[in-house]
Formats: structure tokens, sequence, C-alpha cells
């Protein structure tokens, strides 16, 4: 692990943050003790940082950057009054990284700070996520990681350990040390209680800073975590040589998909208990995969198979069985990363369709893990996913550029015993992120604790999510209910959204759920998410509603009521 002193600059700037809120504790006027505007910033500001903008937001007004931040164009609308800075930072003497702060009106802060994580590869502001922030209640950051780009680029990164370590890590710390220190020298008061949320890469930089910097948080939300960089960018490609190249006779073509889907859906929905179109539980599904071999038959099998009925060949039958199975090391047999669920076929073209690829002779894998290979641990922008191999995962982890793996397990206890607290959720029909990694986390941090489970169940409860897609969405042939006030969930359903629609409650939304938890120690067993008819449409209509129960608790049907009203549903088996 990098440690913090590797960077100077930084060094010398959170040295110069101790004196920024010192002596301006007590009690405090609610009032803001500075102004929203630049000067006022500029005074409190450190060496190595500069205030980028000020901008006042009146009640109900909208911000963001618009297309000049690539990553996240999307403006957050109906905004309660906020002042929305911007601020550069010098991370070392070749790089630098922004964030964003918004900060609503003093008498609308309740003392919380919320951090927000970003998406794949994304160097940007994530505004939108920040939103829901200020109607908690609380003032929210966002860094753009070091580096300006979409979520697949990752060209930034080519030579240029500086911006890996940003991304890493060090723009989202730099950015909490800075941005606490603004938040309680603007209200000239301490902050009560700091949050996360993020999914996916945000999910990692959360469990990054916590494992860290146990102190920077009290509560955190954690969705379908990339916690082991060095292990998944490797998977992402590993995969993808399973279904590549197009043109050999092994390759499932992605208009496949829905096909398969429905295979998994006929056996494994009626397996769960309730037939509903719900794979609720993938993980404990015996799925035979003869029924999709060649021939093909019809849809109505008292009729002939036309040509137009899909199958799949035995070589194809093969890719199908690799994509499922775990990624382990041929030499030493050794877990590299767990496979896709069952459930996640509708996905699977992030991960096994085609992509447009400059530098490549034909269509290839996701960018995801190509990019990673060539840019952060080959430095060879034209490598070719042909000459993947395995011996990569060894060089990944030699190399952990950008150190930006959250697997140091036995700092949870740091965590743990200051009282921190985690909810981690993943979508468990999940195309890109496999959701058995999460599990993985979990036995992970059981085995740290030594097996104690009670003193894991006491700070970290895990929501598996049936039918939820990569942090939020699902299937139009599922219709699983997946917004419970997770990261990028508000944002999906419209820009002037937070919280659930028409559920802005702790039984609904989860960060609701964790600040009862942080801060009256209420605990919970389980979060209610919701489906509307259109998928992102709150005013089409509730289509269902179901109780997500904290690991390993499940969801049973009480065998008499709607199965899609959430009190026909009880969580046993915690
Ligand atoms: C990011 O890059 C885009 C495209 O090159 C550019 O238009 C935009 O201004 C840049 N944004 C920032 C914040 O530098
Ligand atoms: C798996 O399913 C079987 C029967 O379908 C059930 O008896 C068993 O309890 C399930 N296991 C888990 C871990 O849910
Ligand atoms: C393709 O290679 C060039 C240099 O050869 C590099 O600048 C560019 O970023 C690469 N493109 C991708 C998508 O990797
Ligand atoms: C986690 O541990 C459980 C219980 O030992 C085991 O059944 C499961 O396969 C493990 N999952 C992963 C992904 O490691
Ligand atoms: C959302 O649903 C409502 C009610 O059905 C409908 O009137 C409206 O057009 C829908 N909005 C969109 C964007 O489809």
């Amino acid at each position: 692990m990098a440690p913090l002193a590797a960077s100077v600059a930084l060094a010398g700037i959170l040295f110069a943050l101790q004196a920024v809120g010192h002596g301006r504790n007590g009690n405090a006027p609610r009032q803001a003790t500075l102004a929203c505007d630049a000067g006022s910033f500029a005074s409190v500001m450190p060496p190595g940082a500069a205030v980028e903008k000020v901008a006042i937001v009146a009640e109900g007004g909208n911000y963001g950057e618009g297309m000049s931040d690539e990553a996240y164009p999307w403006i957050p609308t109906g905004l309660p009054g906020l002042c929305a800075v911007t601020v550069r930072v010098q991370s070392s003497p070749s790089s630098s990284f922004r964030f964003g702060l918004f900060l609503p009106s003093a008498d609308r802060w309740k003392g919380r700070f919320l951090a927000v994580g970003n998406g794949g590869f994304s160097g940007g502001i994530n505004w939108i996520d920040m939103a829901p922030g200020p109607h908690n209640g609380m003032a929210s950051i966002s860094t753009d990681t070091g580096h300006n780009s979409t979520a697949l680029e990752t060209s930034w990164a080519l030579r240029n350990p500086e911006a890996r370590t940003d991304w890493g890590w060090r723009a989202m710390h730099g950015s909490i040390v800075l941005g606490k220190a603004l938040v309680s020298a603007y209200y000239n008061r301490p902050i009560s209680y700091s949050y996360f949320s993020g999914c996916s890469t945000g999910g990692r930089q959360g469990l990054r800073e916590m494992q860290a910097f146990p102190d920077s948080f009290d509560g955190m939300l954690v969705g379908a975590p990339a916690w082991w960089t060095t292990h998944l960018s490797n998977w992402i490609t590993k995969v993808g040589t399973y279904n590549f190249p197009v043109t050999s006779p092994h390759h499932i073509p992605m208009a496949l998909a829905p096909f398969i889907a429905d295979q998994v859906r006929r056996q494994c929905d009626p397996q769960d208990g309730v037939t509903d179109d719900i794979v609720s539980d993938p993980l404990n599904c015996t799925f035979d995969p003869a029924p999709l071999l060649c021939p093909p038959v019809h849809s109505d099998p008292t009729l002939p198979a036309t040509t137009s009925d899909p199958c799949l060949t035995p070589a194809q039958l093969t890719t199908l069985r690799h994509i499922y199975a775990d990624y382990r090391s041929p030499t030493a047999d050794q877990l590299i990363y767990p496979g896709l669920t069952l459930s996640s076929e509708p996905q699977w073209s992030l991960l096994l369709g085609d992509h447009t690829d400059p530098n490549a002779t034909s269509p290839s894998p996701s960018p995801f893990g190509t990019g990673y290979a060539r840019n952060f641990l080959l430095d060879d922008p034209t490598w070719d996913w042909r000459r993947y191999d395995d011996a990569l995962v060894t060089l990944a982890d030699e190399l952990n550029p950008g150190h930006a793996n959250a697997d140091d397990f036995s700092s949870l206890r740091n965590y743990q015993s200051r009282g921190g607290k985690l909810l981690l959720y993943h979508g468990l029909a999940d195309g890109l992120v496999p959701t058995k990694g999460s599990l993985l986390f979990y036995n992970k941090t059981i085995d740290a604790f030594g097996g104690d489970i009670q003193a894991v169940t006491s700070f970290f409860k895990l929501l598996l999510v049936p039918g939820m897609q990569h942090c939020f969405n699902t299937d139009a042939h599922v219709q699983a209910p997946w917004n419970f006030g997770g990261a990028t969930q508000a944002g999906a359903m419209g820009m002037g959204e937070w919280s659930v629609p028409g559920h802005r409650d702790a039984k609904h939304d989860a960060m609701m759920a964790m600040m009862e938890w942080v801060e009256r120690g209420q605990e919970f067993k389980e979060v209610v998410a919701t489906a509307w008819n259109q998928l992102w449409n709150a005013s089409s209509g509730e289509r269902r509603q179901r109780p997500l129960c904290v690991w390993p608790g499940k969801a049973v049907w009480d065998g008499r009521g709607d199965v899609d009203d959430a009190g026909s549903w009880r969580c046993e088996g915690l």
C-alpha cells in the first residue's frame, strides 16, 4: 500500500488543512461563516489547492458542468438551495485532481458529509450522484479521480503512474480530507457523521478508502464493488477470450443471449419457489444446458422447428460453461475471480459483445480489460487480446498499478472497532462485475475476523438483489424491483429525483436506513426495493415491491398474498 507521505505535495496540503477547521468549534450560530464566493474559499485554501469556481444555486435550481464533464454530463435539477464549489488540487509535481462540493444552506445542513464514487475509468465529477446528498441534509463531494475521460477510456493511464495513483486512491482520499475541512469551515461547525455511496468502481473507491483510512466514514453504501482490480480486470479479458474471435465456431453471438436467458428463467425461476420471472436464487439453481443444444425445437414442441429457431452447438455450449465458471489459476489452482451468475445473460453484451477497437484488426472484447492490460500493465497501446496470458494476473499483482485493490481485509477490524457501518449490495443479474465477487469479499472478511460471524454482522450487512443488473436496472422480461436508494439509482429515474420516488423513507431507501443505523443505532434486516411499470418512469405506476434480505436471509413468500406486494414476503434464515 502506498503510504500517504509518498506524495509530498498532498502531505503538505493535509498538514495545512489541520489549520483550516481549527478553533471554530463550539456553539456556533447556524449561519455559514464563509460566503459562497470564490474569494472566501480562496482565503481558506491550503497551498497546492485552488478554487476553480463557486456558484450560488437557488432553491429548485440546477448545477453541473454539462458536456465539459464527458463522464457525467447529466445536470441535476430541483436542488435545494446550495453553494457549489469546484476545487483543483496538485497531487504530485506532474498530476492534479479536481473535486466538486455541494453545500446546502446552513439551515438545511444536518451535520452530515457524503462522498460519492465514480464508475469504470470515468474521469469527471459525478454531480448527478452528489444531488441526493443535500436533500438528505448532507454536504456532498465527488472527485474526477485525476483525469478527464469517459468510463471505457484508459489512454490517460499510459506511462502515467501518478494518474494511476490518483485514480487508485489518492484523488478520493485527498478530496475527502480537503472536502471535510471546507465543509466545517463553511458552516463553522464540525461534521457529525460522514457517509459514502458508490457503485462499481465507486464501490471499490469506498472500500479502498475505508481500508486505508478507517476514520473517513461512519456509514457506507457500497454497490457491486470492483474491489479486486488486478484480478477483475484480467478476468474481463479472460472471459472475452472464451467468446472471441467472432468468426470462431465457439462464438456465441449476443443475439442468442435472450434465448439463453429464457432457458435459465424457465429452469431457475420455479426452483426458487415462486414463478414470477425473477430468478431469486441463481446461486442455488441446478441448471441443465442440454435444452439449448441444436437441433432447435419450436417454442411450441408440438410444431416442427424452423430455421429461425435458435440453438447452441456443442462448441458454444462449452463457451457457455466457461462464462459461468470461476477463473482459476491453471498452475496453482487458485481462484482468480468468480464467474458470472445464472440470470446475468441479458447484460452479457457489455463483456461478451463486439467492441470496435481501432488498434485491433477485428472485433474485440471489452476495453475494460484490454485497456487495463495496455495502459496500466504493459504500457503498450497496440497490445491485442489474442496475446492474453494467465501470467498477466501475476504481473498485475506484482505491479499493482495505482494501488487500486481494496483487498486489505485485516484492516476492516479498524473500521469495525471505531463503530463504522457497511452495507454492501450486489445485483444477482450483474453482467459486468460478477456477483460472486461480493460473496468472496464477505467470506474473506469473515476469515479476517477469524470466523467470528457475530463481529462481522455487527458492522457489515450484505444484500443480494434478485434480478438487478449492474448497479441498477432490470431486464424487461424480469421486471425485478431494483431501486432502493443505491448509487446511480435516483439519477436513472430522472435528473430531479432523489431517494426512491414515492418512498423517501428508511424502509425503502438504503441510505436513510444507513443513517438510522449510524445515528440512532437502529438495525435493519431488510430494505424494500421498488420497480415501476415503465423502467425509469415513476409516473407509470408501481410494478412491484419486495424486501431485500440481509445475507444469508432470504425473502420467503407467505403463499397467499400478492407476490408483487412487499407485505406478502418475510425475511427468513438470518
Ligand atoms: C475534458 O475533455 C473534453 C474533450 O477533450 C473537453 O471538451 C472538456 O473541456 C474537458 N473537461 C475538463 C474539465 O477539462
Ligand atoms: C437450495 O435449494 C434447495 C431446494 O431447492 C433447498 O432445500 C436449499 O435449502 C437451498 N439452499 C440454499 C442455500 O438456499
Ligand atoms: C491505439 O494506439 C495508439 C498508439 O499506437 C494510442 O495512442 C491509442 O490510445 C490506442 N487506442 C486504444 C483504443 O487503445
Ligand atoms: C463463501 O463461503 C460459503 C460458505 O463457506 C461458500 O459456500 C461459498 O461458496 C463461498 N463463496 C465464495 C464466492 O467464495
Ligand atoms: C410515464 O408514464 C406516464 C403515465 O403512464 C405517461 O403519461 C408518460 O408519458 C410516461 N413518461 C415517459 C417519458 O414515457
